[in-house]
C-alpha cells in the first residue's frame, strides 16, 4: 500500500497494477454483478483517455435505428455514462444494449470476459494529456490544488488509478495484435483527427456497419456532431448535473468528464523537460511492441 497525495488516500498494488481500495474491492467483485454474454461489447480504458466520449459514440450508432430523431436524442438529457454502464461497478442488463465499459486493464479481466471473446474497444490517449486530464480531474474531485511536480512524479513511477499507465495499454496492445478481431485499439489523437471514420470503423467491429443508404442520408456525420466535445460539454446536463447514476461510490459531477477536449493541451502545464521526460519513459517501455506516441508530439 502506498498513501498517494494526488488521489489523497492509500492505493493498493494488485497484479502490477495501483488501484483505489473501492476500485479494488469492485474488480475483485465484477463476478457478482456482470454476466458477460458473448456478443457483448466492453469499452476498455485507462482513466481520462476519452471514455466519455467513446460511450456516446457507440450508444449512438448501435441505437441508430431506434434513435434516429438526431434533434431529440436520448444524449440530450442523459450523460452516456446513464447508458453504459462499467462492469466493476454498476454493470446490470436492465438496458437491451450489450455495451459495458470498464478501466480495468485487459490482463486483469476476469478469465471468463476474456474466453468468452467478449469483443472490446480500447481507447489509448498520449500520456501527456492524459497526465494533464488526470491532475485535472483529480483537482477538480478533492476540491483543492494538487502540486503538479508531485502528481507528476507519482505518475511517472506508475502510481496512479490504475496505472502504471504503460502496462494498461501494453496489455491491450499485445491481445490486439493476437486477436484483432476480437480487440480493436485506438488513439484519443486519431479519434480527434478524424472522427467520420472512426465511427465507421466502430459500427463495422460492433458489426452493425452503416449501409450505403445510412452514408447517403449524412447518419456518420450526424452522429459524430452529437457527440462531438462541442455539442456533449454544451448541453444542460453535461454542464450542470450533480451526477450520473453510473459512477458509483464517487458521485462525479458530470462536468468533470468534459474539460477542454483537445490535443496537446500539455504544453500548458508540463515544461518541455518534464514532457520529454514523460515520452522517454515511453518510448522505453513500448520498445519493441510496435506501438508509439511520438507522432502527436
Ligand atoms: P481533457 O481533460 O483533456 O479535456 P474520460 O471520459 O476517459 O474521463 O476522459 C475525459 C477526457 O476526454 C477529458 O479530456 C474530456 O474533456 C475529453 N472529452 C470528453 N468528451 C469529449 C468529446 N466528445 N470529444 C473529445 N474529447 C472529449
Amino acid at each position: 500500500n502506498v498513501f498517494a497525495p494526488p488521489l489523497d488516500q492509500y492505493i493498493h498494488k494488485y497484479q502490477g497494477f495501483w488501484f483505489r481500495t473501492t476500485m479494488l474491492e469492485s474488480i475483485m467483485s465484477v463476478h457478482e454483478h456482470f454476466t458477460p454474454q458473448p456478443t457483448d461489447i466492453i469499452i476498455c480504458t485507462n482513466p481520462k483517455s476519452g471514455t466519455t466520449w467513446l460511450k456516446a459514440l457507440c450508444f449512438a450508432t448501435f441505437t441508430r435505428t431506434r434513435f434516429n430523431d438526431f434533434s431529440s436524442h436520448p444524449l440530450f438529457t442523459k450523460s452516456p455514462h446513464d447508458f453504459i454502464p462499467w462492469i466493476e461497478i454498476s454493470a446490470n442488463r436492465e438496458s437491451e444494449l450489450p455495451v459495458f465499459a470498464t478501466h480495468i486493464p485487459y490482463t486483469l479481466l476476469p478469465k471468463y470476459i476474456v474466453e468468452l471473446k467478449c469483443k472490446i474497444i480500447y481507447l489509448s490517449r498520449d500520456p501527456k494529456d492524459l497526465f494533464i486530464s488526470y491532475w485535472q480531474f483529480m483537482c477538480k474531485l478533492r476540491k483543492e490544488a494538487i502540486p503538479l511536480e508531485t502528481a507528476y512524479q507519482y505518475f511517472c513511477k506508475g502510481i496512479n488509478s490504475c496505472g502504471p499507465w504503460w502496462d494498461h495499454i501494453l496489455g491491450s496492445w499485445k491481445a490486439s495484435l493476437e486477436f484483432p478481431e476480437k480487440i480493436l485499439f485506438m488513439k484519443y489523437e486519431d479519434m480527434m483527427n478524424d472522427p467520420f471514420s472512426y465511427v465507421k470503423r466502430i459500427a463495422e467491429f460492433m458489426s452493425c456497419p452503416f449501409s450505403a443508404e445510412e452514408e447517403r442520408q449524412g447518419l456518420v456525420q450526424k452522429i459524430v456532431n452529437l457527440c462531438s466535445f462541442e455539442t456533449l460539454s454544451n448541453l444542460e446536463v453535461n454542464r450542470n448535473s450533480l451526477e450520473n447514476s453510473a459512477t458509483g461510490a464517487l458521485k462525479i459531477e458530470n462536468n468533470s468528464f468534459f474539460r477542454k477536449g483537445k490535443v496537446g493541451d500539455w504544453k500548458n502545464y508540463l515544461t518541455a523537460e518534464m514532457g520529454a521526460h514523460l515520452d522517454q519513459i515511453t518510448e522505453q517501455k513500448f520498445s519493441g511492441s510496435g506501438l508509439s506516441f511520438r507522432a502527436q508530439d
